[in-house]
């Protein structure tokens, strides 16, 4: 998730890449680059930190004259510390190239690479495509980009040029946005509208596979079948602060709205379907025989996605899986020793608690990893290991996207050890990550029904209470829901395993209150309608969360449905519609979604 901008006109390149990025430094701002072309001369200069130190490393050597061709990038680190080194621009002879997205395959690029005698001065995968695209530079960048494209798996949004080619920029795209801005004489590159609405409002919104050459002539693009095409040119009515949330009221929804495309950047970065393979840092997982026993520590949503990683892990794996509260873990002085895996999920890495947990771990002998959102962060640097999960930026307080990645980063995990353990056989391991691929359509059709769960929370804003039921793997999600809900829109919500009802919470259970009951088809979906029933018999509302077509949606008063789906992977699609009806409601009372009363993103006191 970084931001890239690329500009040829007739104004200095150097203000409007400079003006665009900082427009996109809410996405990412580990470090930032620029490269200008001007006499024929590549000028590079990257930084560490934000704009604001690019601008000063600029500075002392900014060229002179007016430069109408560059291309900058502000990084959110996902393959390499952010470092300079690892700061785009990435230079190969005379080419430079930023890049937004993940490659599967550059390691494998790479190594050939290396055989023909390249050598690599960073951990990127972005400088892999740069240098392949020098592999095939002959004097025509564009056609030179066409053909290294052939050999890339995975999502990229890249804008290239060559110091021997002062009139052309070349941009492309799949899976990961570009637009293109049209200017008076001028025209603009970037992944995300913000960056270049200072200057326009003309844009071509390129499509998946689509290849741009831009020269001061005009624009041309091929698809991704090689044929010449038209995009259509749209006019952007958005203000800056809308196109920040790509037209999202808040960065929560929009983050909502990105989980398909987080959970597969994921993915994409770990696995290989058709070998069976899970791929992670060979220091994440050490000796994968050597676990006798696997404990967790997290807060909050990471804290849930850690009690759904332990019902996957625990029967897959074999041994003893622990899940702790980080502030508890602390304080009970707990018994690790080298044969203790000691796992710690943040999104932000900062977490107080969950570091001291870490650091504790790490004293008593135990191997840690890190499961975490943010490159060089203290938890992913102070861990023996790390496992990135591919979320990207997580502005709104409220976690999200996060929570979806750390569970399929647990979910891999439990293949892998499983399959390194000899436990489970490489085809298993291939269906099972074929099914995992088929997740985002179906979140993607989840989201798509926002407009009912809406509708819901018109109904319920005013509620005082909530309560949030479910089993086995869908308790963790009730508890989610639940935080979700009190965070947010400030009503009291509880989760529950349903199980516990009759120990206690159905002395709640009074006319009107609602009670969403997570109960899609699965293992333990005929105790859930049991559970439903004892709710209805004493006047509670139910909204049911279940499978598309179920009979329970006849027995509830309100019903959100999930596609079919193995019933392993369900918390992947019934937390979406508790995460938009928490959404809808705080939105609803007029609450301040981003930022909650008393809340901070990142908690970094103990
Ligand atoms: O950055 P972390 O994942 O370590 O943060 C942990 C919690 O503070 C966080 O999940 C918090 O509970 C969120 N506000 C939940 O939406």
């Amino acid at each position: 998730m970084c931001g890239i901008v690329g500009y040829l006109g007739e104004e200095k390149a150097l203000g409007v890449l400079l003006e665009g990025l900082k427009r996109l430094e809410y996405r990412g701002y580990d470090s930032a680059g620029v490269a200008l072309v001007s006499g024929e001369r590549l000028h590079v200069v990257k930084s560490v930190g934000k704009i604001r130190e690019l601008e000063r490393a600029l500075r002392d050597v900014e060229p002179e004259g007016t430069i109408h061709l560059g291309i900058g990038h502000t990084r959110w680190a996902t393959h390499g510390r952010p470092s300079e080194a690892n700061a785009h621009p990435h230079v190969a002879g005379p080419i430079a190239l930023v890049h937004n997205g993940i490659i599967e395959n550059y390691l494998e690029i790479k190594r050939e690479l290396e055989e023909e005698g390249y050598t690599f001065l960073s951990d990127t995968d972005s400088e892999v495509v740069a240098r392949l695209i020098f592999h095939h530079y002959g004097g025509d960048l564009f056609e030179a980009v066409r053909e290294a494209l052939k050999r890339l798996k995975g999502a990229y949004a890249l804008a290239v040029i060559s110091e021997e080619e002062p009139n052309c920029l070349v941009g492309a795209r799949k899976d990961s946005p570009l637009v293109l801005g049209l200017g008076e004489g001028e025209f603009f590159l970037a992944s995300d509208i913000p960056a270049i609405l200072p200057f326009t409002r003309r844009v071509l919104l390129l499509n998946n596979g689509d290849k741009v050459l831009i020269t001061p002539q005009g624009v041309s693009i091929v698809d991704e079948a090689g044929v010449a095409v038209e995009r259509p040119v749209q006019r952007i009515m958005w203000s800056i602060a809308q196109a920040e949330k790509a037209g999202y009221k808040h960065f929560m929804q929009k983050e909502i709205f990105e989980q398909p495309r987080a959970l597969a950047d994921t993915l994409r970065s770990y696995i290989s379907p058709e070998k069976g393979e899970v791929y992670f840092p060979q220091a994440a997982l050490d000796d994968a025989s050597r676990w006798r026993r696997v404990t967790m520590v997290a807060c909050g949503t990471s804290w849930h996605a850690a009690l759904v990683g332990r019902v996957w892990l625990e029967p897959l794996v074999g041994v003893p899986v622990e899940v702790d509260i980080a502030s508890e873990f602390r304080a009970r002085d707990p018994a690790l020793d080298g044969d203790s895996l000691a796992i710690f999920i943040s999104q932000s890495g900062e977490t107080a608690d969950t570091l001291a947990a870490l650091r504790l771990a790490r004293g008593k002998g135990a191997r840690t990893l890190a499961v975490c959102n943010v490159v060089g962060s203290s938890i992913s640097r102070e861990a023996h290991g790390v496992i990135y999960t591919h979320a990207g930026p997580e502005i709104g307080v409220a976690s999200t996207k996060a929570f979806v990645t750390q569970m399929v980063v647990l979910y891999l995990l439990a293949l892998r050890l499983a399959s390194d353990r000899g436990r489970m056989e490489k085809e298993e391991v291939s269906r099972r990550l074929g099914v995992l691929l088929s997740l985002p359509g179906k979140m993607e059709e989840v989201l798509a029904r926002e407009g009912e769960i809406e509708g819901l929370a018109r109904e319920y804003f005013q509620v005082k209470d909530f309560l949030y039921l479910g089993r086995w793997l869908n308790y963790p999600i009730a508890l989610e829901g639940a935080l979700k809900l009190k965070e947010i829109s400030y009503i009291h919500a509880e989760g529950y395993p349903a199980g516990e009802m009759k120990h206690g919470p159905i002395a709640l259970i009074e006319e009107g209150l609602p009670v969403v009951a997570i109960a899609p088809r699965d293992r333990v979906y005929d105790k859930m309608v049991a559970n439903v029933e004892e709710v209805k018999s004493r006047d509670g509302e139910v909204i049911g969360v279940g499978t598309q077509g179920d009979p329970l949606g006849q027995r509830v008063d309100r019903f959100l449905s999930i596609p079919p789906v193995d019933e392993e992977l369900t918390p992947f699609l019934t937390v979406l519609p508790l995460q938009l009806l928490a959404y809808f409601i705080a939105d609803r009372k007029g609450c301040d979604v981003d930022q909650p009363r008393n809340l901070a993103k990142s908690v970094t006191v103990g």
